[in-house]
């Protein structure tokens, strides 16, 4: 196999970079996506160049690295890359609303209701100090609300994450400002995508 196509590739957004606005702006998209996220894969690439990771999945290169000081900068790309390839997905256009019947039962039995679920995860994407993301994972066969700080990611803990919020101020920053209350709740609302939730817990 050559270099390149064992290379770590920035998968394609999963929706056009203006169809998450007004919540989600193409202007922060270019930047997220275009420039951050593509960011990760490239410092990646670099970094994995030549090495034992070489060649390997991204969850592979995550799991491998995780826990080792000596390794913080490839666990940080690898697992940021692996995060925004997963916040893309937790988001679509005309999301928000009432989840799938088999996830609301999920979120009744675990938090009283949807939106009891939904204020966990927003109390978790508030309180979350400085970058890092907040997650509905599923742990032992029930959902929780987990955040993360910086790149952590709950998978590497052995939580099933379901969906996730970016809470780094470079998402919504150019669309909120100081305001992530108000982006997280615009998210939850409009965006966020339970069907996709929904596969990662069956
Ligand atoms: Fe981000």
């Amino acid at each position: 196999m050559s270099q390149e196509t064992s290379s770590i590739v920035l998968p394609p957004l999963p929706y056009a970079d203006n169809a998450l606005d007004p919540v989600i702006s193409a202007n922060t998209i270019g930047f997220h996506y275009g420039k951050h996220h593509k960011a990760y894969v490239d410092n990646l690439n670099k970094l994995i160049a030549g090495t034992e990771y070489a060649g390997l999945s991204l969850e592979k290169i995550i799991t491998a690295v995780a826990g080792k000081p000596d390794k913080a900068g490839i666990f940080n790309n690898a697992a940021q890359i692996w995060n925004h390839t997963f916040y893309w997905n937790s988001l679509k256009p005309g999301g928000g609303g009432e989840p799938p019947a088999a996830l609301k039962e999920k979120m009744e039995a675990a938090f009283g209701s949807v939106e009891a679920c939904k204020k966990a995860l927003s109390d978790a994407a508030l309180t979350q100090f400085g970058s890092g993301w907040a997650w509905l994972v599923m742990d032992g066969g029930v959902l929780k609300v987990v955040k993360t700080a910086n790149a952590e990611v709950p998978f590497t803990s052995g939580m099933k994450p379901l969906v996730t919020l970016d809470v780094w101020e470079h998402a919504y920053y150019l669309d909120y400002q100081n305001r992530r209350a108000d982006y997280v709740q615009a998210v939850l609302d409009r965006l966020i995508n339970w069907s996709f939730a929904l596969e990662n817990a069956s």
